[in-house]
């Protein structure tokens, strides 16, 4: 599939990273207003874009292994077909992996939680745990789960920044979410996502 260069993320903005701690907050529904291509390309950045020339990340890695994957779920987004993307932080670019929309069986997967369905795009991460259990045994599980929360953070700090309401969502079947998303990792981390 054709690799899709995403807009240069912003290193500066309006809201200090206190008035975005103190204004986070779950939310569940959204304008249906059309996400900009470039917001979108800050949340996927937030999440896991490389900030360093060794190709270190936004968010911390166990032995700087990078076992997470993350996926844009793309409803209403300025010049994006519908369909599901896979980042690829090196380039931070996205190349699509299924076309049209899966929102409903998502949200079906995900114990039918409107939100899901509703949104105008979801992030989720995905985890490849070999790639720390290689190094750190069964504890490179717990590293993995633990460097979600460190990604998913970002988005939400981030959606806060931009006016993007975000949910963090994790009751699923994980299988089912695998299946819907034709994972090659497991599922582990929903966040819908709208404008306001
Ligand atoms: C690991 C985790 C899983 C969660 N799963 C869901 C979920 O499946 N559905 C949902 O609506 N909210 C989910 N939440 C969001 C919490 O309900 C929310 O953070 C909590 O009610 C506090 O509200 P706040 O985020 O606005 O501060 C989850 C949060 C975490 C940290």
């Amino acid at each position: 599939m054709k690799e899709i260069k995403l807009p240069a993320p912003e290193l500066s903005g309006d809201l200090t990273i206190e008035e975005s701690l103190a204004k986070r907050r779950s939310i569940r529904s959204y304008s249906n207003k059309t996400l900009s291509i470039k917001d979108v390309s800050q949340l996927l950045w937030a999440a896991q874009g490389v900030t360093s020339n060794i190709g270190f990340r936004t968010a911390p890695s166990a032995g700087a292994l990078y076992p997470l994957e993350v996926y844009l779920v793309a409803g209403k987004i300025d010049g994006l077909d519908v369909g599901v993307y896979k980042y690829l932080p090196d380039n931070h670019s996205i190349v699509q992996t299924i076309e049209g929309n899966i929102n409903d069986e998502l949200s079906i997967a995900a114990l039918s939680q409107p939100q899901v369905r509703d949104c105008t795009a979801n992030i989720v991460f995905a985890a490849n745990y070999s790639r720390a259990t290689a190094k750190y045994g069964k504890r490179g599980i717990r590293y993995t789960n633990i460097e979600i929360g460190h990604a998913a953070q970002n988005v939400c700090l981030q959606g806060v920044a931009l006016g993007i309401g975000t949910c963090t969502v994790g009751a699923f079947d994980d299988e089912k979410v695998g299946q819907v998303l034709r994972l090659p990792e497991n599922a582990l981390y929903i966040l819908t996502i709208g404008y306001l």
